[in-house]
């Protein structure tokens, strides 16, 4: 079997990339180790800067992110028991972050895929991607108990951060990678959202983070050490503290309700440079992760994956190799803006270990500062909401 792109991972940045090759007509297989249902179900975050909907609008699957995701124009900085709002749309021309789950992400592009027609293999095993330096490279796996090879124009890397294409670069790359000693509880819960925005906590005790999924389902986070083990969380002392952090002095605090899922996650930040050898082009987690803080991850495979599709779109169209050749260093700009943001927003909203009241005052004083002065709320706005991009490919 041949193609002109495999694809290895079915995640939003492995089917969005197969959903923009479909549209300039060039065919892709998409290989994915899990289940259809766990690829979905998953629980991960769900915030979509401006351009990421822009461009599922632009390639047509923006009707449900249009009428389900929660628009969202503005959040809160809280600290020092009181809450700050942030006006995002008016501080940046009219740009916002929309509230849709990466379920619900992956949901419309597999839709989307399916009606191409074209193949999306899952629970595929022992997946390795070989002749990278070749104008012939390949993917071998398991499926159905039979041993496949796919040779390929060009192999998309686009399996995560646990994937095997990242390994398969060779030793010309170079990682730089922070691990940061706190982790994030997360739970959903069955509660209406009592606040139209989100609200990022600085609190003594540590980050918290009010954020929701519905009309009736709340996600909220704190901060624990990395290691945290959930079966130490019974509910109720999850609510205690979740209450102690984020209420306020104005007496807004979160709805209780019903935990439909709780558990941990560790924090890194990590890139790869360059995100590419030979015919292997890695996107989104494969490439980088980004602390959930800055609500980066998702948009960053979006980005990824549009200037991909704009190289392959380009040397398909004209036989033209200098986009692919300039593919990782156009990528890491943007994921480069992201890690500094997301860095920022993670050592201004935790508190580490080792610091010291110190840290806490220069926190404090940095929240009061950005809350204060237009210029530096502005630029947190344009952070967020992130930089507009050119979406024709
Ligand atoms: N072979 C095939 N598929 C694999 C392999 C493999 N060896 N290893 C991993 N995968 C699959 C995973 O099961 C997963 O479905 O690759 C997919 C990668 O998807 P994600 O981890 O969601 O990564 P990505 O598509 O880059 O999405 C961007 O940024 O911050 C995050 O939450 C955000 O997960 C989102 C991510
Ligand atoms: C989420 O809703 O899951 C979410 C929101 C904002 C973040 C991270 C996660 O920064």
């Amino acid at each position: 079997m041949h193609v002109q792109v495999g694809i290895v991972g079915a995640g939003p940045a492995g089917l969005l990339l197969g959903h923009l090759l479909h549209l300039k007509g060039i065919d892709s297989v998409i290989l994915e180790s899990r289940n259809r249902e766990y690829v979905i179900d998953r629980v991960r975050a769900g915030v979509l800067e401006q351009f990421t909907v822009d461009l599922m609008t632009h390639v047509g699957l923006g009707t449900r992110v249009h009428r389900e995701g929660m628009r969202h124009d503005s959040l809160y900085l809280s600290f020092a028991g009181g809450r700050h709002y942030v006006p995002l749309a008016e501080l940046t021309g009219g740009r916002a972050i929309y509230v849709y789950g990466q379920n619900e992400v992956v949901k419309d592009l597999v839709e989307a895929r399916i009606a191409t027609g074209r193949p999306l293999h899952y629970e595929v095993r022992n997946v390795s991607v070989l002749n990278i330096d070749s104008t012939r490279p390949s993917i071998r796996y398991t499926a159905n108990g039979d041993q496949e090879e796919l040779t390929c124009d060009f192999i998309a890397g686009c399996d995560g951060f646990h994937g095997i294409c990242r390994p398969a670069l060779g030793n010309l790359v170079t990682f730089y990678d922070k691990t940061y000693p706190f982790g994030w509880l997360g739970i959903l819960a069955e509660a209406a959202p009592s606040s139209e925005a989100l609200v990022y906590t600085y609190h003594e005790r540590g980050f918290a983070l009010f954020s929701m999924r519905s009309q009736r389902i709340t996600r909220l986070y704190f901060q624990v050490p990395p290691e945290e083990d959930i079966n130490q969380w019974p509910d109720d002392a999850i609510w205690q503290e979740m209450l102690t952090r984020m209420s306020t002095q104005d007496g807004w605090r979160p709805n209780v309700g019903c935990i439909l899922n709780k558990n941990v996650t560790a924090m890194r930040s990590f890139v790869t440079e360059p995100m590419c050898a030979g015919r292997l082009y890695l996107a989104g987690d494969a490439a980088h992760i980004v602390p959930p803080t800055g609500a980066k991850g998702l948009n960053l495979a979006a980005s990824d994956v549009l200037h991909l599709a704009r190289a392959l779109a380009c040397f398909y169209g004209s036989g033209s190799t200098h986009l692919l050749e300039q593919y990782s260093e156009t990528a890491l700009k943007r994921v480069w803006r992201s890690q500094r943001f997301s860095w920022w927003m993670t050592q201004t909203l935790h508190r580490f270990p080792d610091g010291n009241p110190f840290d806490h005052k220069r926190q404090l004083t940095d929240l009061d500062y950005i809350t204060s002065s237009t210029a530096a709320l502005t630029s947190l706005a344009e952070n967020y909401v992130g930089l507009p991009m050119e979406l024709a490919f």
